[in-house]
Parts: C-alpha cells; sequence; structure tokens
C-alpha cells in the first residue's frame, strides 16, 4: 500500500513538471524566442519573464501617419567639430532620409547601452518603411567598444565619418572648449600651452584634441569590424566650402536618388556659411555656437602640428584609399 501511494506521488510530480515545461517552451515558441537563446541565460523563470517582455516591447507601434521607429540603417560616427552637424540636417532635406535630432550616445555610453536596443529605438524618428533612420554621435569615433557594438547590432550597416585638416580640427576643438569655459567664467587655457609639450618642445600627444585628430588610429578600430565599402568618407573641408558635392556623394552611398540641390542650399553671406531652404521653415541656419571664428595661432605652432600629423596622414589615405587636401 505504502509503496502505492509512493508511485502515485511520484507520477504526480512528473506530470506536473512535464506541464510546467510544455506550457513554458510553449511560451517561448509563441513569442519567437528559441531555447538556444535561452541556454544562453541561466533559465530562471525571471530571464524567462526578462526575455518575453523585451519580445513584447518589440511589436510595433506605429503614430498616426502609420509611421514607425526603426534602429538606424546608417550611423555618423565623427569626428567632433568637422561637421557632423551640418551633414546630418543637410541630409535631413532629402525626403527619404530621417535623422534624429539628438546625439544619442548609445555605442559611447555604457549607461545607455546596457539599457538595450529598445532604449536607443525609441530615440529614433518615426519613419516609413522606405526612409533611412540616421543618428550621429561623434563620440563614437573614438570610442573603444563603439566599433564591435555597432557591428553585433547590424553587421552591414553604413557607417559615414567626417575628417577635416587634423590641425583645423584641433583648433575648433579648442575654440569650442574655449568658448565653453568664457560662458561658465572659468579660466582657459593658451592654445599653446595646451598643444606644446613644455619639457620636450614637440606636440603634447596627452592632449585630447591632438589624440583625436591622429584619425588613422581609430579607423583602424573600425576597420577590424567592417569592410571599406561600408564606410564613406566625407571631407569636412569640402562640406564647408561646396557642400553640394559632398552631400551628393552620401545620396549615392545609401543608394538614394540625389534629390538635395542648389535650391535648398544657399550661402548665406551675413553668416558666412550655408544655409539651408526647408519646405516647413522657409529658411534654417546652424545654431550660433557653429561656425565660431578661431583665435589666432602662431605660425609656427601651426607648422609644427602638420609636421606631426602629416605620417598619420599618410598612414590614413592609404588605410582608406582615399587622399585629402591637407597639406600647408
Ligand atoms: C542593416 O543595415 C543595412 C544597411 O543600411 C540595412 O539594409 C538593413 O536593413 C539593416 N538591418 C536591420 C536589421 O536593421
Ligand atoms: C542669413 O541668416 C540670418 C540669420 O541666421 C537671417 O536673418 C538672414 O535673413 C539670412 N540671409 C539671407 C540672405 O537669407
Ligand atoms: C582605390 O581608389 C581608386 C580610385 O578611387 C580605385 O580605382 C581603386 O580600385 C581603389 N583601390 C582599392 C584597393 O580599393
Amino acid at each position: 500500500m505504502k509503496t502505492k501511494g509512493k508511485q502515485v506521488l511520484s507520477i504526480a510530480v512528473i506530470l506536473f513538471v512535464t506541464v510546467c515545461l510544455t506550457y513554458y517552451s510553449n511560451l517561448i515558441v509563441w513569442n519567437g524566442i528559441s531555447m538556444n537563446d535561452l541556454d544562453k541565460e541561466s533559465l530562471t523563470v525571471g530571464s524567462v519573464r526578462k526575455l518575453l517582455e523585451e519580445e513584447e516591447l518589440v511589436t510595433e507601434r506605429a503614430n498616426s501617419n502609420g509611421q514607425q521607429k526603426r534602429l538606424p540603417q546608417c550611423v555618423i560616427i565623427g569626428a567632433r567639430k568637422c561637421g557632423t552637424r551640418a551633414l546630418l540636417e543637410f541630409l535631413g532635406l532629402h525626403p527619404l532620409i530621417q535623422p534624429a535630432d539628438q546625439e544619442v550616445h548609445f555605442f559611447d555610453d555604457d549607461r545607455n547601452y546596457n539599457r538595450g536596443y529598445e532604449w536607443y529605438k525609441e530615440h529614433m524618428p518615426y519613419s516609413y518603411p522606405k526612409q533611412i533612420t540616421l543618428e550621429k554621435s561623434p563620440r563614437y569615433f573614438i570610442t573603444e567598444k563603439a566599433p564591435e557594438r555597432i557591428h553585433q547590432m547590424n553587421s552591414s550597416i553604413k557607417l559615414i565619418v567626417l575628417l577635416r585638416n587634423p590641425t583645423t580640427r584641433v583648433i575648433s576643438d579648442y575654440t569650442q572648449v574655449y568658448y565653453n569655459k568664457i560662458a561658465k567664467g572659468k579660466d582657459v587655457d593658451k592654445f599653446e600651452d595646451l598643444v606644446i609639450d613644455k619639457k620636450t618642445n614637440q606636440i603634447n600627444t596627452g592632449y585630447r584634441a591632438v589624440q583625436i585628430s591622429i584619425y588613422y588610429n581609430h579607423l583602424l578600430r573600425w576597420f577590424k569590424f567592417f569592410k571599406r565599402e561600408q564606410v564613406h568618407v566625407v571631407d569636412g573641408d569640402k562640406l564647408i566650402t561646396n557642400p553640394l558635392s559632398e552631400i551628393n556623394k552620401v545620396e549615392q552611398f545609401l543608394g538614394l536618388q540625389s534629390r538635395v540641390t542648389e535650391n535648398n542650399i544657399y550661402f548665406n553671406t551675413t553668416r558666412g556659411f550655408y544655409c539651408m531652404r526647408t519646405p516647413k521653415t522657409n529658411q534654417k541656419c546652424l545654431g550660433l555656437t557653429k561656425g565660431r571664428k578661431h583665435p589666432h595661432i602662431e605660425s609656427s605652432i601651426l607648422q609644427k602640428l602638420n609636421e606631426f600629423f602629416r605620417p598619420y596622414n599618410k598612414k590614413l589615405f592609404s588605410l582608406i584609399n582615399q587622399t585629402f587636401d591637407w597639406d600647408d
């Protein structure tokens, strides 16, 4: 009698476990998560619930125009002070490009990155299926982990990087920090004190603005993960003097018909740079902080910077099979 009771109990337990497992695996299959995905996580009820919730969020929600938010198919990765904002605004003139207004800093900020792709997507603009969603965060360019992270999200994504004369970029970088500090009533360093290492009288490679301008070092990291065809290099200096030709090359890179023309872009003599005509707002210029006057810098220091960057530039040109007119 006792053994019979035990048998019944064990059968009941086995049945219960089987029912539970079937229920969970069905749940899992319904939500399109394979058991393989779950194996990677510890298979606790908590992790199952987490995965299910994430799946639920993926369900597309359209706005009243029938547009949806999508992860970007193209990212402008930098570099800082090379015209990333201008390019983003210019590209926004194209009807098939939908840029994110803000820098999202998803791949360079661990806290944001750990919030996951859903959080990233929430920060994207609404778009139609044929439109390309675009984001720019110039710090991606110098962030160690960014290439691998972006590759993990979409290995065939298109990347745009803007480069300009590295010496000019250092000065522009300095200028921005200079004005920010002045506005906050802080003390400012002189350009030469930052750029020249007093002990050696050579270029100070510890100065961040100098490090960013060694484009070769940064791009090496990107080409560990991306093919050359996936990365379009924009001439940031030409974007200022002749924006249309650079914009048209980007349109081509994105596989789009050329739609941005002389009608959309004009040279504003008051501002001293190009502004846009948009169907909605008639005209749009970049913020007042853009295109600020650079401080005067001694020619001996400029020369030193140019000489410092020259060998890196050479290596860069052969890395990207593209040259720039950066010789002083
Ligand atoms: C990845 O990027 C490519 C190139 O922009 C795009 O065609 C493709 O749809 C993207 N894939 C996903 C899943 O977003
Ligand atoms: C140039 O830009 C300024 C403000 O940014 C605007 O007031 C002015 O009308 C513009 N000039 C032309 C010719 O559109
Ligand atoms: C380098 O660029 C030139 C001109 O744009 C092109 O003809 C050539 O095929 C490229 N070479 C490589 C290795 O990509």
